[in-house]
């Protein structure tokens, strides 16, 4: 499984990818918000920063909601930088918008996607990735990871090669159990990646090897 950063935060992306484990990067305009990052000057150059950073797939959001309005946006982010991945959300027009940049050979991800009829949709339209919110379900009392389950059997009854991109994950569990249904890829802030490193038992026999070494 692919380990993917959510954020824009410099710092953090540097971090996961000095630890060796990370294969990409996803943004969305809150995020961004979230670091300041204001006018679409220094949005752009945000982006570039971040690719220049990792090897991986950086998804950068449109904001327009009209194909057209998508694909003038999703052109010039697609041109900023070949890892760039152009993320839409997942409505009508958004569908339009990713079969139109798949048979161009630009990469998408759709975004904001809640259902498995939502997922089904995504991959016919050719998306590169497609991004279930498991979090935001479980906030309102469904079960994200027996979605992520949904979407991992249908794509494979049709042989989809849209990839599963878990997002919106909270903690290291939500990580094992994407892991273990099959998802391709989770994005996860950076607190969820390095929760995956902890175990008491560690830290007790690492506190004993290092105290026997001493004798
Ligand atoms: C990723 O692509 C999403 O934008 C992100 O995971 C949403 O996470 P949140 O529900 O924590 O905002």
């Amino acid at each position: 499984m692919k380990f993917f950063i959510d954020t824009a935060n410099l710092a953090q992306i540097k971090e996961a990818q000095e630890m060796g484990v990370l294969d990409g990067v996803t943004t969305n305009p809150s995020l961004m918000a979230k670091e300041g990052i204001k006018g679409q000057d220094n949005i752009l150059k945000h982006y570039v920063d971040i690719c220049n950073l990792v090897t991986g797939d950086v998804s950068a959001e449109v904001i327009s909601t009209d194909f057209e309005g998508m694909v003038r946006e999703g052109e010039a982010l697609a041109e900023l930088h070949p890892q760039i991945v152009v993320k839409i959300p997942m409505i009508k027009d958004g569908i339009r918008a990713i079969k139109y940049f798949t048979e161009k050979g630009i990469k998408t991800n759709c975004t904001l996607v809640f259902s498995a009829g939502q997922a089904l949709l995504a991959a016919k339209a050719g998306a590169t990735y497609m991004s279930p919110f498991i979090g935001r379900l479980d906030d309102v009392s469904t079960d994200g990871l027996r979605l992520i389950e949904d979407i991992r059997l249908i794509y494979d009854n049709y042989g989809f090669e849209t990839q599963i991109l878990a997002a919106s994950v909270r903690h290291p569990m939500h990580i094992i159990e994407c892991a273990r249904i099959g998802a391709d890829v989770a994005t996860c802030p950076l607190s969820a990646i390095t929760a995956l490193l902890k175990h008491p038992l560690t830290d007790s026999g690492l506190a004993q090897f290092l105290a026997d070494a001493k004798k």
